[in-house]
């Protein structure tokens, strides 16, 4: 197989390579630029004020930075001081990072199972109201840029007097069918600049108060982020740019192994100690720089769904630019290993429990609420979209994927 590939997003392919070697995440969002530009961010206090303005402007709302989406939606939940033991309901297809970020401040969760579109539908959430009167709030968070059913939310959400926060972890930058732009509609917004999500800065998060009833919430004093966390953080888009490269060569896998090992290797998903932190400045170039990008790198992963729902025969929602493009498959182990021996490594699928990942959902009181989205679970493979696969590499990838259905 010659593959080409781009070298800028949206670029024509122009660099051969004898192999496919594409992941979903590992760094993914990064070019070997980009891991030098993050090595060499500055750290200035300016920077953090450009990017506040700049979130302002766009979400029309008081910004508030913190270091991970979850103390975000934290720090929504303290704004609006729910009396003690409310619920807020969530999409049962989530990170557990939401969950504990509900129960981080002594409320409960009500669980909505989610339709084909992976989310919930307002018909669940007007089922949940009817049997528990204590749900206060609501977090919606368009699945991997699906989008949810926004006007019927809101109007649910206005009926019952509901706080409505949109999470945009998954949806930076998409447009609901009804034109608006996600983060335009919420009392809350929170944002994810964490690894492998929309805005991928490795971390960083923003709440986004646009409900002037609550714009004097200030945060209680923010903790720091410690030094060795920010070293791991900067060095994560150049140590995973030197392991994607050389992953075929079996260096990469290696180094992957000893870095995961040392702990040297920066984690998405990591138990939080309900602490919520200030965002560093130079995480805040970075996320400036990809708010920049972030048109370009929408009209990208549109080219490539595109290709996807073509040649997999799979319909898209309008304008879709998602940030995975999911597809199901009953044996999803078997598709996993097969692409693997190909070179397209996938196998972190979001989301392999309800409260993902598997793993932690013993730490969550999840009970069987989302019969649908477990099936989901057991089948949900995610193929990347992101600015290091090209459109041939797409093309391969789902001829590919055609290929092993006909084989089994
Ligand atoms: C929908 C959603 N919201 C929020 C988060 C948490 O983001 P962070 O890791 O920045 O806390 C995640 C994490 O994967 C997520 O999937």
């Amino acid at each position: 197989v010659r593959l080409l590939r781009p070298d800028k997003i949206g670029a024509r392919n122009d660099i051969c390579f004898k192999y496919m070697n594409v992941f979903n995440s590992l760094g993914s969002n990064y070019s070997g630029k980009e891991a030098i530009q993050i090595l060499l961010s500055p750290n200035n206090k300016a920077n953090s004020e450009k990017l506040i303005k700049l979130l302002q402007e766009r979400y029309s709302g008081k910004a508030i930075l913190c270091y991970k989406g979850r103390e975000a939606l934290m720090m929504a939940l303290q704004a609006v001081q729910l009396p003690f033991g409310s619920y807020v309901a969530i999409n049962g297809f989530t990170c557990i990072a939401v969950y504990q970020a509900i129960v981080s401040q002594g409320l409960k969760v009500e669980y909505l199972d989610i339709d084909d579109g992976l989310n919930f539908s307002p018909d669940s959430l007007e089922k949940a109201l009817k049997k528990n009167l204590k749900i206060k709030a609501v977090i919606i968070q368009n699945t991997l840029g699906y989008t949810c059913d926004v006007e019927a939310i809101i109007g649910i959400c206005r009926k019952h007097d509901l706080i409505l926060i949109e999470d945009l972890a998954h949806s930076v930058g998409l447009k609901y069918d009804n034109g608006q732009e996600a983060g335009t509609v919420g009392d809350f917004i929170a944002l994810s600049f964490s690894q492998d999500k929309m805005i991928d800065a490795v971390s960083g998060g923003a709440l986004i108060i646009r409900n002037r009833k609550y714009d004097s919430y200030n945060s209680e004093s923010l903790q720091t982020v410690s030094q060795y966390k920010q070293i791991i953080d900067m060095f994560y888009p150049f140590f995973t740019f030197i392991i994607r490269k050389t992953y075929r060569l079996g260096i990469g896998k290696i180094a992957h192994f000893m870095l995961k090992k040392l702990n040297l290797l920066s984690k998405p998903i990591e138990i939080g100690n309900g602490k919520i932190h200030s965002l560093p400045s130079w995480y805040c170039v970075n996320v400036i720089r990809k708010f920049k990008d972030l048109a370009v790198n929408i009209e990208h992963r549109k080219r490539i769904v595109r290709i996807y729902s073509q040649k997999l025969n799979k319909k898209i929602l309008n304008n879709a630019a998602y940030l995975r493009f999911p597809i199901m498959a009953k044996d999803r182990t078997g598709l996993i290993s097969y692409l693997n021996k190909k070179g397209i490594y996938i196998s972190d699928s979001w989301y392999d429990a309800p409260i993902a990942p598997k793993k932690f959902i013993n730490l969550t009181d999840y009970k069987g609420q989302c019969p649908y989205a477990e099936k989901i679970t057991n089948e949900i493979v995610n193929i990347p979209t992101h600015r290091n696969v090209s459109e041939i590499e797409a093309e391969l990838i789902a001829k590919e994927i055609n290929i092993w259905k006909k084989s089994v």
